[in-house]
């Protein structure tokens, strides 16, 4: 088991390069074996739960060849089982993504009941309330999700609630459907948009995806394409966090500051100063931190993937702050861990109640989850003493080199594997 060992205290000073979004590249690698010809897909993060999906991508039977560590090719001529293996679909619940691309392609369609992080009760029902309205026959068995078809036909769909996952899978499988399907009240994130450019760069008829209202035009066959995956607005968030916690000046490269404006706002009300580039920001954090107040919700408003993070600087920030979670029920596990480090938070239903402390104290804490995982890093960064963090294995599900990305800045982070490493770097540390 790895860990991290922090010692903080350093302002992280200098430029950090983002990679590609791992949540959208989930689904665009899902829906590249929606084709018979190669997709060459660039600027693909190397985390963990990328390299699982591409696993369950070859078990199905595709070609996949990792050209370079950032891109891969991948065709879908050769798949022969419509069947997802469950070792894949409990290390990432992203697998669920296959479903509409298997649906969409072969109109049919087996996936295990999905896993992922444990953020809370995630249901899938409105996925497969979509694939019915499209015609398939759904049944859960043995913890089995079963789509299959005779034909898929465009509908007219309105999901009861704004979903990430939901709204893109429908797109896949609607993608490939007969006629015309209408996704109401659709997720609006710029992952959904990426993953709409994508499908229509392989011939799909996909309009309207940013807003809350997608038309898509079924196509018969997709083909061959090569895409660039969007820039990851929640790793350039959790730096720009990471910046204001250790009061530091950090350049955030190769962003699109559009998709960084609800982080951006909370960073200039808690008074940091952000200036915005066509592909960067930067974060300068001088002054002490002021309360605010945050409420979670769909893009545009502010990302549940960053409330970790923001509650970490509003715990060193003056006065009492509120930080309202409406997406995910249980995101706030990392609260008992941080008042270990000396914060004073509250939990009251889904608000924290936060009074700023001074400055955080190193202890040893284990991530809950992939971006309080993350959150606690900043904690440790900005903390007085030695931090180690357990559990990082979370924390690789989606950040890519995070503690030598963090060490360029000026961090002191390792990673280690033993306890005689933790004490060798404190030795060296201190
Ligand atoms: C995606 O999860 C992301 N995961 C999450 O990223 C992110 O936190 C979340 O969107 C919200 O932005 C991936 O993209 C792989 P949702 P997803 O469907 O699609 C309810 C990270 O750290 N709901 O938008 O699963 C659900 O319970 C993570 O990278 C239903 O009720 O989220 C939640 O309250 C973790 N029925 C809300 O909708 C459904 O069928 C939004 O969930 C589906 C969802």
């Amino acid at each position: 088991m790895e860990q991290y060992v922090i010692k903080g205290g350093n302002p992280l000073v200098g430029e950090v390069e983002i990679g590609g979004a791992k949540n959208a590249a989930l689904a665009i690698l899902a829906a590249s074996i929606m084709a018979d010809e190669t997709i060459t897909i660039d600027n693909l993060p190397n985390v963990r739960d990328i390299n699982v999906l591409l696993g369950a991508i070859e078990g199905i039977g595709a070609i996949v060849e990792r050209t370079d560590a950032h891109t891969v090719k991948i065709n879908g001529s050769t798949i022969s089982g419509m069947s997802v293996d469950y070792e894949y679909i409990k290390k990432i619940r992203a697998s669920y993504y296959l479903l509409g691309a298997l649906l969409g392609k072969y109109k049919k369609a087996e996936v295990a009941l999905p896993g992922g992080c444990d953020i809370g009760s995630r249901p899938i029902d409105l996925h497969l309330k979509g694939f019915r309205a499209l015609g398939a026959r759904v049944d859960i068995q043995h913890g089995l999700i079963t789509a299959e078809a005779d034909h898929l036909k465009g509908t007219h769909i309105y999901l009861d609630k704004v979903s990430v996952g939901a709204t893109i899978n429908i797109m896949m499988a609607a993608a490939m459907a007969e006629g015309k399907t209408i996704i109401e009240n659709a997720a609006k994130e710029p992952h959904v948009v990426d993953v709409a450019n994508f499908l229509n760069s392989m011939g799909a008829g996909i309009r309207g995806a940013g807003t809350d209202v997608i038309r898509i035009v079924g196509v018969e066959k997709l083909h061959k394409t090569e895409y660039s995956i969007i820039p990851d607005q929640i790793e350039a968030g959790t730096f720009m966090f990471a910046a204001a916690a250790t009061r530091g000046d950090v350049t955030v490269k190769n962003v699109i500051p559009k998709h960084l404006e609800a982080t951006t706002a909370k960073l200039l009300e808690v008074g940091c100063e952000v200036e915005e580039f066509d592909d960067a920001v930067r974060v300068v954090c001088a002054k002490p931190m002021h309360h605010t107040q945050v409420t979670t919700l769909p893009y545009p408003g502010f990302p549940t993937d960053m409330q970790p993070q923001m509650a970490v600087i509003l715990g060193i920030a003056d006065g009492t702050s509120t930080v309202t979670e409406s997406i995910f029920e249980n995101r706030f596990k990392y609260v008992d861990e941080l008042t270990r480090m000396g914060a004073n938070i509250k939990v009251e239903s889904n608000i924290a109640i936060i009074t700023g402390v001074e400055k955080y104290t190193g202890a040893r804490v284990s991530a809950p989850d992939l971006r309080a995982g993350a959150a606690l890093v900043i904690a440790g960064l900005a903390a007085e003493g030695i931090t180690i963090v357990d559990d990082i294995y979370y924390i690789e599900r989606g950040y890519e080199n995070f503690e030598e990305k963090l060490a360029s800045l000026g961090a002191q982070i390792e990673k280690v594997s033993s306890e005689k490493e933790i004490q060798k770097f404190t030795l060296k540390v201190s």
